[in-house]
């Protein structure tokens, strides 16, 4: 028989789960994949092994146990002002991954056009080609990786069914400001383009800067679906516990897909994180010093390499120009720093559709205790 011709012929395994298996070949230091090497908070495991325990194992509701909708809810209310309806606009899904599918799945169909800003987070294209979207790459500005606004007028039209914004954004850092929203709203006034917010670095903002979401933003938020995500907060990725937050009928859109892609996310994970977010609110509040120290320690660990940076402004990823020390293409770079100094990156060329001949930065995620910072830090030195 003839197998059907693959729907998605470009794809092939991710960069992460390569280089990842690369470090772990070449017992090298893994700063390739963004995940902590450290657990999540004590109080967090506890309660979810109290309801895991406890006789809470069967489905949780289609849309998401409604204490941890409250406490989304409850915390998206102080930390932005939105008030969102916990029974009709916040969906917990399988981790921000199923969330932008379940989004892009209900929201945008054949023929649409859908802009994404290079370089972008490698789940976005995929979900768009199997709903039938065309996506339409825009380059952000080198050095700072800010949004070339005019080319966005120009791109923008009336097939245009979705812009997706990562803010903060992986893997540059970069970060929103409010004259970003308030231009993104400019652009987008009268139309009928939806955006899509990928915010799951939303609790890692650096320098004392607010995260502004687009839910901060009232004429936004009501065009805006926003995705976050807790294995990212709660240093627990292995969990896969995200949620979407959107105007109800934007929601009940997202929710039919998310019916029938998982129905529904793990019970004892979303009562444990339920509890969490209540007890522990302080928690997220306190992440941007707890990684900001991070990002401090990794880059005066590096102040001494060849290597240039400026230091990452958001998320738990910095990257590091190496253009002082070869002049190899991205890709040729991580695997020789993996295989002969030890220490494992991501090529950022992976994250355009059309990558710059002269791109030469990697990304190293320091998501990571000390010791192994220092001691990733001691080999980069060293070249
Ligand atoms: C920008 C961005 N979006 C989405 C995700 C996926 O999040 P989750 O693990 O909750 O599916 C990641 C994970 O690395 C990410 O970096």
């Amino acid at each position: 028989m003839n197998y059907p011709s693959s729907k998605l012929p470009q794809v092939g395994t991710t960069i992460f789960t390569r280089m990842s298996q690369l470090a772990a070949e070449q017992g090298a230091i893994n700063l390739s994949q963004g995940f902590p090497d450290f657990d999540g908070p004590a109080l967090l495991k506890e309660r979810v092994c109290h309801y895991l325990l406890n006789g809470h194992n069967q489905y949780a509701p289609m849309t998401g146990v409604p204490a941890l909708r409250q406490a989304i809810a409850s915390k998206i209310k102080s930390l932005y002002s939105y008030s969102a309806n916990a029974d009709s606009e916040i969906t917990v899904t399988s981790g921000a991954t199923e969330a932008i599918f379940a989004a892009i799945a209900a929201l945008v169909g054949p023929g649409d056009e859908v802009i994404v800003f290079d370089p972008a987070y490698d789940c976005y294209e995929p979900a768009i080609s199997l709903n039938g979207g065309i996506t339409h790459h825009l380059p952000l500005l080198p050095p700072h990786f800010v949004i070339d606004w005019d080319r966005l007028k120009d791109a923008l039209h009336r097939k245009t069914r979705m812009v997706i914004v990562n803010n903060p954004h992986n893997p540059t850092g970069a970060v929103f400001s409010r004259a970003d929203l308030d231009t993104l709203a400019e652009l987008l006034r009268g139309s009928d383009t939806l955006l899509l917010g990928d915010e799951v670095y939303e609790h890692i903002v650096f320098d004392g800067q607010p995260h502004l979401s687009l839910l901060c933003h009232p004429e936004l938020a009501q065009r805006s679906v926003v995705v976050s995500s807790f294995g990212k907060t709660y240093h627990t990725t292995g969990w896969k516990v995200g949620y979407v937050v959107a105007p109800a009928l934007l929601s009940a859109e997202v929710r039919k897909v998310h019916q029938y892609l998982t129905f529904s996310t793990s019970t004892p994970f979303q009562l444990g994180l339920a509890d969490f977010l209540e007890a522990e609110p302080d928690h997220y509040l306190q992440l941007p010093n707890f990684y900001q120290a991070k990002r401090d320690e990794f880059c005066q660990l590096l102040a001494g390499s060849r290597f240039r940076l400026t230091p990452t402004r958001g998320t738990y990823f910095q990257l590091l120009d190496y253009s002082a020390i070869s002049d190899r293409v991205d890709v040729e770079m991580a695997e020789w720093l993996t295989r002969e100094v030890g220490v494992a990156a991501i090529p950022i060329s992976v994250f355009y559709s059309q990558p710059p001949a002269d791109l030469r930065w990697l990304r190293f995620c320091f998501a990571k205790g000390s010791e192994t910072l220092q001691k990733a830090a001691e080999r980069l030195c060293k070249i």
